[in-house]
């Protein structure tokens, strides 16, 4: 029996919170080891629909342990709250089914301020268009060995010195940009605050963990974004501020690599992005709004309309690799219903020549534009079906193709955005 990570296979938003949710019913504890509230998963299970930023996908089970890893950059307002609405939407959290490493470092009002300020000053082609919410600043601070974690806040004799270390960077980057200062007092107040709220989930995670694997509890690891927005692998420097890819789950929840079994792809059955950077299969035409229309692409953190275009083969080929994918789980099949004709991306020209991965460089990156492959639509329609014998011949061809071109197999296939509406071809957990 594998523990089973699951990661975004594209730019975010593919599905990840659906098919975590599906998982977990196999899983004993589910644990989120990177990002922060950047994150927007939701969830359809019955008549109740869930959004998730922070907290991981498995907290709408009852019986399963949440759990936040030290790789995540926390918001504790943010945590209050997002607990608050799930909790009136009849979820439990409590101490019990929910615990947030000791080490994790928080986001404070000054990184959000940071965050927001970046993103308004700068212009249209070099904005990044991020959520605001202060996950690239926060992570500036851990690893610039400045920032306050949470057991900091259960130690108030020595945070004012945290407080200096932290202000010593950030008085005169302020100032530079015309900003505000910030007191010591000011932040201490905002952890004082809220210090009570969330010290009673804090544990020592890694350990916890590695008790729990030892004891064979089953553990999936609920990968936030996508491998392109990965700060190494992504197309940097329009990504996040963490590395994104499955090995990541070891590193950002304190086991080691041999934790991790099977890793589980998530891709749409094409593509979307959120904010700026290249997107070489972008349909800016009736096309692309079609499938965003049909697949309600706007963001759930910050409404904003998601890019959209063809399934970019090359691209999730690379993630295949750059994650060492074992399978995909193939989403939103059913918004591609009714298309009289479906193209996929299978290669990029660069100046004159083929080439058959994405280039690193930025000016590179801008300058492929995309080969394709059409391939027919279907009659019949794959909304809903939850086997293998419901779908119509082409789609099954469409899918067949894809697995061939991004050289990993389908494990599962999600036709709606409810829970039960999933084709399971091969169990992750079972490998
Ligand atoms: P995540 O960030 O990867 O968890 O994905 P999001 O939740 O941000 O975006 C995916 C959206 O598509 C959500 O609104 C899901 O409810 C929905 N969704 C997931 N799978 C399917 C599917 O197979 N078909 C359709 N139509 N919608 C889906
Ligand atoms: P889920 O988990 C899609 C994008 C932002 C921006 C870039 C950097 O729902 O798939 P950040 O605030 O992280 O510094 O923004 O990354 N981004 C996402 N796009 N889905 C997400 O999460 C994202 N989280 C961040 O739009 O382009
Ligand atoms: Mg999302």
């Amino acid at each position: 029996m594998a523990n089973v990570v699951v990661v975004g296979a594209q730019w975010g938003d593919e599905g990840k919170g659906k098919i975590v949710d599906w998982l977990s019913i196999e899983a004993d504890i589910v644990v989120r080891f990177q990002g922060g509230h950047n994150a927007g998963h939701t969830l359809v299970i019955g008549n109740q629909v869930y959004k998730l930023a922070l907290l991981p996908s498995g907290i709408v089970r009852p019986g399963k342990l949440s759990v936040i890893g030290n790789g995540v950059v926390l918001d504790p307002h943010h945590l209050v709250d997002e607990i608050a609405k799930i909790s009136a939407q009849g979820v439990k959290v409590t101490p019990d089914n929910l615990k947030i490493a000791d080490n994790v470092t928080l986001i404070l009002a000054l990184h959000r301020e940071l965050d927001a300020h970046r993103e308004s000053a700068s212009v249209a082609g070099v904005k990044i268009g991020t959520t605001k919410r202060g996950i690239g600043p926060a992570y500036e601070d851990k690893v610039g060995r400045r920032a306050i974690r949470l057991m900091d806040l259960a130690e108030p004799d020595s945070l004012d010195e945290k407080i200096d270390r932290l202000l010593a960077h950030h008085d005169p980057l302020r100032r530079g940009l015309g900003l505000e200062p910030v007191t010591r007092a000011a932040i201490r107040a905002e952890l004082e605050d809220v210090a009570p709220k969330v010290l009673p989930y804090m544990d020592a995670v890694w350990d916890l963990l590695e008790t729990a694997r030892r004891d064979g509890k089953r553990i999936l690891f609920e990968g936030a974004q996508g491998a392109l927005l990965d700060v190494d692998h992504g197309t940097y420097p329009f990504v996040t501020s963490s590395n994104t890819v499955a090995a990541n789950a070891a590193t950002g929840s304190g086991l080691g690599p041999k934790a991790i079994g099977y890793v589980l792809g998530i891709a749409k059955a094409y593509t979307t992005r959120v904010g700026g950077g290249p997107f070489p299969t972008e349909l800016h035409d009736e096309t692309g709004q079609r499938l965003g229309d049909r697949g309600h692409e706007f963001g759930t953190n910050t409404g904003r309309r998601r890019r959209c275009g063809w399934f970019d083969a090359v691209l999730v080929r690379q993630t295949v690799k750059t994650s060492g994918i074992d399978g995909i789980a193939l989403t939103k099949l059913d918004i591609l219903d009714g298309f009289e004709e479906i193209k996929v991306c299978v290669g990029y020209l660069l100046d004159g020549a083929r080439v058959n991965r994405f280039p690193a460089s930025q000016a590179a990156q801008a300058r492929v534009t995309p080969i394709y492959e059409t391939m027919e639509g279907w009659a019949g329609t794959t909304a809903g079906a939850r086997s293998w014998a419901e779908l119509p011949a082409q789609a099954i061809k469409y899918v067949r193709r894809i697995e061939e071109l991004i050289e990993a197999p389908v494990a599962l296939l999600s036709t709606s955005p409810e829970r039960a509406d999933t084709i399971l071809v091969h169990n992750p957990f079972r490998d």
